[in-house]
């Protein structure tokens, strides 16, 4: 069982200037909440209690002040800096020491999954004990993500990060489930042309020792990246439709660490007096 799990919350998020010259992208608001919970949401979902987020070297002040360090949450957070954003493998060579001997999870920042069988497609992954798998989810503009071939035994087959030339429209997600090589495998990569360790190079060792494997969102699942403004607000709306038309709220972090028996109601109280009157908090008080 995979029990450590590692949020990816840096990079200068340039994209997005001026919105993140002062406040980091992950803290930015998809709709009610800072976009960090979302990614949260979804470790603690795949019920691993044990998390790593990496930020931006000088901005962990900006994190401990919405998530200080998962008590509330009946997980444990740690924080660690990242000097310069160095590429995505760069995390399992901050994180070796919080990975030690165990195998772990990682989820970009910016990541948005959401869909009917999403928690069993996760607890499934974090059975994860030899080798790599990837998550995909079908796409319209390949070109913007890393991508993956597969055959008919969910085999993946071929995999290029922005590929030029169409070959597959099926997009590697933001979550990667990992064995204890990991760790090992990122020392050993050399930055690409673009300056940065590449995520596919680091999936290409454990495909070339036959070892990568995928799973699939089908398309009653929602996979949306929050790269670009326009991609905020398209995630921000799709959560209030959501939110608004079921009186539920997606990624509500204290609804599902209670749900999990994590916490207790008491712990729902000091939540709702941290948050203030909101209706963040009125939504907890019903859980009550
Ligand atoms: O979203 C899925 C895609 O994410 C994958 O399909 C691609 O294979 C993968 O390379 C990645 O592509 P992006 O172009 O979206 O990566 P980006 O550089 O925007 O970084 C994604 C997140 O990770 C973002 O929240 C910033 C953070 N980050 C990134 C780098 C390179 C860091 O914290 N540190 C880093 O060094």
């Amino acid at each position: 069982m995979i029990k450590k799990g590692i949020i990816l919350a840096g990079g200068k998020g340039t994209r997005m200037s001026p919105l993140t010259k002062a406040v980091n992208k992950q803290l930015l608001p998809i709709y009610d909440k800072p976009l960090i919970f979302y990614p949260l949401s979804i470790l603690m979902l795949s019920k691993i209690k044990d998390i790593l987020i990496i930020v931006n070297k000088g901005q962990l002040e900006q994190y401990k002040k919405i998530l200080p360090n998962g008590d509330n949450l009946g997980i444990k957070i740690s924080y660690l800096e990242q000097s310069k954003p160095r590429g995505l493998p760069d995390a399992f060579v901050i994180g070796e020491k919080f990975i030690g001997k165990e195998n772990v999870a990682m989820i970009l920042g910016d990541n948005f999954f959401y869909g009917q069988n999403l928690s069993k497609l996760l607890l499934d992954n974090t059975k994860l004990s030899k080798g790599a798998r990837v998550v995909l989810h079908k796409v319209l503009k390949p070109e913007l993500f890393g991508i993956a071939k597969i055959n008919n035994q969910k085999k993946i087959t071929k995999i290029k990060e922005k590929p030029k030339k169409f070959f597959s429209d099926l997009a590697i997600t933001g979550l990667y489930f990992f064995d204890n090589k990991v760790v090992n495998f990122a020392k050993k990569l050399k930055p690409s042309k673009r300056g940065e360790v590449e995520i596919v190079d680091l999936l290409n060792f454990y495909k070339s020792k036959n070892q990568l494997s995928a799973d699939l969102i089908g398309r009653g699942g929602a996979w949306l990246d929050t790269g670009s403004m326009d991609d905020f607000y398209k995630t921000s709306s799709f959560v209030s439709a959501i939110e608004n038309r079921q009186g539920l709220k997606i990624a509500c972090l204290e609804e599902i660490a209670f749900n999990n028996k994590w916490i207790k109601k008491k712990h729902l109280k000091q939540s709702i007096k941290f948050y203030g009157n909101c209706d963040y908090s009125k939504y907890l008080t019903k859980l009550l």
